[in-house]
């Protein structure tokens, strides 16, 4: 193959602002169509896309126009209808975080998609922050030895003010808070750092419990999280200890992780992308001695190139990463935190 040709499905904010500019950047790339159920949004896209068709039913766009692969950026209980009318179309699908609603609907998005033979990708963008792959490195180089902590938060301030209701605000759209916005981010790199969390505890709890429906006087419940804060352990035995919210004054979109080891250790920082601070070996763990490494050149990457490539080189789905299958292990995640703190009990996964 070539070229790629490429139709996005809910054509709003990420969209226009990540997928598209991204997949341009690539070169071989072609966009067929947008769709969006608002048609000034789709039109706004199709125009940043180049492409020269766009409409509000992707079912029809998908059928009259055929493309290898589509991007969805729905809002989040939109996502399973579009994956799984991509992939009844028989094309390589990329689909925003979270996966989905329920790990029910992801268990039967992942399946499909495996049955079909497509490449999937679920764009958990900080799996592609050059420092973040550093730290994946040098853990699975063994540098920072067993594992004992993944200690994190991510940290924004946008529940605070008294803004309008948004569909980020209700669980119908949403499906939960900052637990599938910004939570799903952290336990994705906890994911890539240490592998698979085994069991956890969790808290959420609402600060701002409602909002003004826009263009009038009366006001809304908000019946999602602005925060949760997760502990539990990763099969490695490692502990994590985790808290993602709306809730950080003055931090606009902040995330610090420190994960540690019996040889070393690295915190990451999103606000300093290509670098990492780390203590690692001997010496430097005993006199608590902290140094800044530099990302390599292959830790810089393009997250919606690597979907491209993938495609342009028939890779084989598996080794596609984030795939619909660590999707579906972030969804398995984040259910079992809203069980837990629903129940008041440890879950085991
Ligand atoms: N990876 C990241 O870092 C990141 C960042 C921001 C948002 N996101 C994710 O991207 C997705 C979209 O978020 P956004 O900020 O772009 O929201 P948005 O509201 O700007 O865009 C969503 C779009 O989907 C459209 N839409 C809703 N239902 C639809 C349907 N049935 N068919 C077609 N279009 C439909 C809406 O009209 C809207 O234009 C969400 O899953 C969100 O969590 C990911």
């Amino acid at each position: 193959m070539e070229r790629i040709r490429v139709g996005t499905i809910g054509s709003g904010g990420i969209v226009q602002a990540v997928h598209i500019p991204q997949l341009l950047s690539h070169g071989k790339v072609d966009f067929a169509w947008c769709a969006d159920v608002d048609e000034t949004t789709a039109r706004t896209a199709a125009g940043k896309a180049g492409a020269p068709n766009w409409g509000t039913d992707y079912r029809k766009l998908l059928q009259e126009y055929p493309v290898d692969a589509v991007t969805v950026g729905t809002t989040h209980v939109a996502h399973f209808d579009a994956v799984m009318a991509a992939l009844e179309a028989g094309v390589h699908v990329c689909c925003e975080k979270p996966l989905a609603m329920s790990v029910a609907e992801a268990e039967a998005m992942t399946s499909e998609a495996r049955r079909r033979g497509v490449i999937t990708f679920v764009p958990f963008s900080y799996w592609f922050v050059p420092a973040a792959r550093l730290l994946k490195d040098l853990i699975d180089e063994g540098f920072l030895g067993r594992l004992t902590h993944v200690n994190g938060y991510y940290g924004q301030g946008n529940a605070f003010g008294d803004g309008p209701m948004r569909w980020r605000f209700q669980k119908a759209i949403a499906g939960s808070g900052a637990l599938g916005d910004l939570g799903s981010h952290l336990i994705s790199l906890t994911h890539l750092w240490g592998g698979r969390i085994v069991r956890l505890t969790a808290h959420m709890k609402t600060f701002v419990h409602d909002r003004v429906i826009e263009g009038t006087s009366e006001r809304a419940p908000v019946d999602v999280d602005d925060d949760v804060q997760v502990i539990g352990e990763l099969e490695n035995g490692a502990l994590i200890n985790l808290s993602a919210s709306r809730t950080y004054a003055g931090r606009a979109n902040f995330q610090r992780v420190e994960v540690s080891g019996f040889e070393g250790g690295a915190v990451y920082d999103n606000s300093h992308r290509a670098q990492l601070e780390v203590c690692l070996g001997t010496p430097w763990a005993r006199w608590n001695q902290w140094t800044t490494m530099q990302a390599l050149p292959r830790h810089h990457l393009t997250q919606m190139h690597v979907f491209a490539d993938a495609i342009l080189a028939g890779t084989a789905p598996e080794a596609v990463l984030p795939n619909f299958q660590v999707g579906l292990e972030v969804q398995r995640v984040m259910e079992s935190i809203e069980r837990s703190a629903i129940s008041g009990q440890w879950v085991e996964l």
